[in-house]
């Protein structure tokens, strides 16, 4: 299907549809935006081209007073409901964002620093976020709930702990290694609303991190080698002391499968391309 005969046909659908200007149908409104956005790329025609620009323009101007709009019902404390309506019971395995990450991105507003040395130490990796579903699917796996402390080690911009908070209560905290990546993580937490007692980063090296009475580690391998071994060692202490859960994403979960002071009712605890959720063995 060439360009010049799709994008014409897709800017008379939505021009016909009235459906996008729903505030409630970002999920309309992305795929759109994607569709066009991807037609425009060698569509010739300055009118067209207008056209398309300007349907995409109408719909960023209506995402932008949702996002608003979500952002009011969170600091009211309504997160939970404000976000359930795209929050998916199904979760794709993989690395892949999807519409709840874009979503999220424009509620949470985190602004992404220029960080002068992005290459990380040995053993350390690289800032990514972890895909939202997966978030969702780590609240869901290991059942946390308003009563639980949750740490995320190596918590980057703050997805983690913020969306943890929002949708269960639990008391979220994040540790990274990256100052500039706190700061940014706790300015969108101020500007949502979320106190401290809720939610709080700490710029520090996860081998340092204050464990006591921490319910729920959540780890989206954040390091590997002799520094996951060294916090893997603190946080076995702290399973001596209580019952606790491991969130893994990624390929720490490896290392966690071989820990005999944990357990998983995973088929496939090793697996690397969804949650994994381990408990301490009793
Ligand atoms: C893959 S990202 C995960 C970010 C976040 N937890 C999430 O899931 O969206 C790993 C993060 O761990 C941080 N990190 C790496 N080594 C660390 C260490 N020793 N102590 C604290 N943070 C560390 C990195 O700077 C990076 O931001």
């Amino acid at each position: 299907m060439g360009d010049a005969a799709t994008l014409p046909s897709m800017i008379a659908a939505l021009t016909a549809d009235p459906g996008w200007r729903e505030p409630m149908a970002f999920l309309y409104r992305a795929e759109a935006i994607d569709q066009l956005d991807l037609h425009l790329v060698g569509a010739s025609g300055a009118s067209l081209r207008a056209q398309a620009e300007g349907l995409i323009e109408a719909m960023e101007a209506i995402d932008r007073e949702l996002f608003d709009f979500l952002r009011g019902r969170i600091r009211r404390g309504e997160a939970r409901q404000a976000l359930s309506p795209w929050i998916a019971s199904e979760v794709m395995p993989g690395q892949h964002y999807d519409a709840l990450d874009a979503l999220l991105a424009g509620v949470l507003a985190i602004d992404e620093p220029d960080v002068a040395d992005p290459a990380p130490p040995p053993e350390m990796v690289f800032y990514q976020p972890s895909p939202a579903r997966h978030i969702v699917d780590g609240i869901r796996r290991a059942s946390i709930s308003a009563s639980d402390a949750v740490l995320d080690l190596g918590s980057g911009l703050g997805h983690v702990p913020m969306l943890v908070h929002m949708l269960t209560g639990a008391r979220a905290r994040g540790v990274e290694r990256e100052p500039a990546y706190v700061d940014s993580a706790a300015r969108a937490a101020f500007g949502l609303g979320l106190g401290r007692g809720e939610v709080a980063f700490t710029a520090m090296d996860a081998r340092d991190a204050d464990m006591t009475g921490v319910d729920v580690f959540y780890l989206f391998t954040p390091f590997l080698g002799t520094v996951l071994r060294d916090v893997l060692a603190k946080i076995e202490t702290e399973a001596s002391r209580r019952p606790l859960r491991v969130v893994a994403l990624g390929p720490c979960a490896r290392s966690f499968a071989r820990m005999p002071w944990l357990h998983s009712r995973d088929p496939d605890p090793a697996a690397t391309d969804r949650i994994v959720v381990f408990r301490s063995s009793p």
